[in-house]
């Protein structure tokens, strides 16, 4: 089986990003070969990865295995606290290129901000070096919060997307108007929820329902029908294709409304300005 590629979207600097790609955290080397393997081979064409999963090899050899030219795959990962400098953005950069196998990446992030160690920005003027020494192709951020946002864009800097948790339960809707507002795409993190508490939602059955399909497609087309790059995990070949089946249906206003509904609290949240790594 194979499934349609996805319909990319623009960043701001002409760089095209599939809309839907391959979540691979908490997938270990062995795991990531094999499922971005039979990823690709569905018609997958965008991954998401980082240094702090431990599998960026992994998602290397995935790709070797696919055989896939390297420009038709669109390669997206994240460096650590550790390098929240001009030349530590260089070194991780250079470590992830050597762990991937790879000669660029297609989008690098700065995975956390870490306010307490305060060099996020630092972090993301080693990303625009890089970027303008074509080690990368686009720059980002990813967790990072208004008043994060609002310390680059004082210095002049403006990522290209910023990669945050949201689905149907976790709205965000104070950064989507941010992002609007500066041109910054949205990627969407665990957008599948947490366990399958969101799937079983009234809501998002009975939207399923009426139009055969699973919860899980409805909530990937709630995403990315906002214009919201998605990147699910999955290592089962058939989740794995159903959750790139999603561009062959539409949900209606009503039910796009319905869905922006189910926004709640979330008192086990990652918060952005505790955690991190
Ligand atoms: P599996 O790999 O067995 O498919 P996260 O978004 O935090 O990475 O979590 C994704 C979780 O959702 C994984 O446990 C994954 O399990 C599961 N999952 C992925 N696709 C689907 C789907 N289409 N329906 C239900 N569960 C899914």
């Amino acid at each position: 089986m194979t499934v349609p590629l996805a319909p990319s979207l623009t960043l701001t600097n002409g760089v095209r990003v599939p809309l839907l790609g391959l979540g691979t955290w908490p997938m270990n080397d062995d795991e990531a070969a094999v499922t971005v393997a039979e990823a690709l081979r569905l018609g997958y064409r965008h991954l998401d990865t980082a240094e702090n999963y431990g599998n960026e090899r992994g998602v290397g050899e995935g790709l070797r295995r696919a055989g896939l030219p390297r420009e038709e795959v669109f390669i997206t990962t994240k460096f650590n606290r550790q390098w929240h400098s001009v030349d530590g953005a260089r070194q991780a950069c250079e470590a992830s290129l050597a762990r991937l196998g790879v000669d660029y990446i297609d989008l690098l992030l700065v995975h956390w901000p870490n306010p307490d160690q305060g060099r996020y920005v630092e972090a993301f003027q080693g990303l625009v070096k890089l970027q303008e020494a074509g080690r990368v192709r686009a720059i980002g951020t990813s967790n990072f919060k208004p008043a994060h946002l609002q310390r680059l864009f004082d210095e002049g800097l403006v990522p290209h997307l910023n990669q945050i948790q949201l689905d149907p339960w976790h709205h965000r809707d104070d950064l989507l108007a941010i992002h609007h507002q500066k041109g910054i795409t949205t990627g969407a993190w665990r957008p599948l929820g947490c366990g399958n508490a969101m799937l079983a939602d009234p809501v998002i059955t009975a939207i399923a329902t009426a139009h055969a399909r699973t919860p899980a497609q409805v909530v990937l087309r709630w995403i990315v029908q906002q214009g919201i790059i998605a990147t699910p995990k999955s290592a089962n070949p058939l989740r794995l294709a159903q959750n790139l089946d999603i561009f062959g249906f539409t949900l209606s206003p009503a039910e796009m409304a319905a869905l922006d509904t189910l926004d709640r609290p979330d008192p086990d949240m990652l918060d952005a300005d505790s955690f991190g790594h």
